[in-house]
């Protein structure tokens, strides 16, 4: 069978992928043939006698950068239909909507720098998107690549047993998701709510799509910026939450 997603991984540190995808559903996703990993170590691509990848930079200043050669020498070695994504603080933060828009390639490869960043002419030749896992700098490129990929492989169709629950999730929906409770009914004094054990499945959806928009509405705010409440939502949330829906008040204005 013809994997949906295969995936290369560009890195001076292959090993370091040995652990994160061996475990739950990615794994399950490997195992069934539904996405293809592929750690490339940049090293194997380099004509230097001792392998060095990294050089000093032109202008001088601390810290190496990885030379042009090899990396774009691994890049060609991905296939034609690559897509080329380089991992940076400099890049697009990553969301949901990247991760959805990615599921649906065939393949995939992610660059992962290390020292200062990669040879700028490789960002210029090869690279067809930057991303960026959140406006801090880590050592490497490796982690962002995991982070991707685990949220890349979950949309894959058949990955996750159940597609409505991942409809459902954060941000999929433009909405954080509600809260969920399980068993017991009775935890430290905290019950259940109540509509929850109704078994009136019309109450329980109308409860989660409130919960989710108050929820949305306390820590996320800017997220119900463009969406559509109707009447009943908007008036439900001053209710509940009036400090906070005043905002919202202002907009429909
Ligand atoms: C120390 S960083 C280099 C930072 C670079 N000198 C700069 O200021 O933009 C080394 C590598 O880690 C990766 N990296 C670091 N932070 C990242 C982030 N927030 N998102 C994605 N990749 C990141 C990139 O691949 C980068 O090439």
């Amino acid at each position: 069978m013809n994997s949906q997603l295969r995936i290369h991984i560009l890195t001076l540190f292959p090993a370091m992928f040995d652990s994160p995808f061996k475990h739950g559903v990615i794994a399950r996703a490997i195992a069934k043939g539904l996405i293809e990993l592929h750690m490339l170590d940049i090293r194997n691509f380099s004509s230097d006698p001792h392998q060095r990848v990294d050089s000093m930079r032109f202008g001088g200043g601390p810290g190496m950068v990885l030379r042009p050669e090899p990396i774009a020498a691994a890049i060609e070695s991905t296939g034609n239909d690559r897509h080329v994504i380089y991992l940076t603080p400099q890049g697009t933060p990553f969301t949901q909507h990247h991760s959805e828009r990615l599921s649906a390639l065939n393949n995939l490869t992610l660059l992962c720098g290390r020292y200062e960043g990669i040879d700028e002419r490789i960002r210029s030749l090869y690279v067809d998107e930057e991303l960026s896992i959140g406006d801090y700098v880590l050592t490497g490129g490796e982690i962002p690549a995991m982070v991707l990929v685990d949220s890349i492989a979950r949309l894959v169709p058949g990955v996750v047993g159940k597609e409505e629950s991942v409809k459902a999730d954060s941000h999929s929906s433009g909405l954080l998701e509600h809260p969920h409770y399980t068993r017991p009914r009775q935890f430290k004094g905290l019950s259940v709510p109540e509509v929850l054990l109704s078994g009136n499945h019309a109450n329980v959806k109308l409860w989660e799509r409130r919960e989710s928009l108050r929820r949305t509405l306390v820590t996320r705010p800017e997220m119900l910026q463009d969406l559509a409440l109707s009447q009943d939502e908007l008036d439900w949330l001053l209710e509940a939450e009036p400090k906070a829906a005043r905002v919202l008040q202002k907009k429909s204005k």
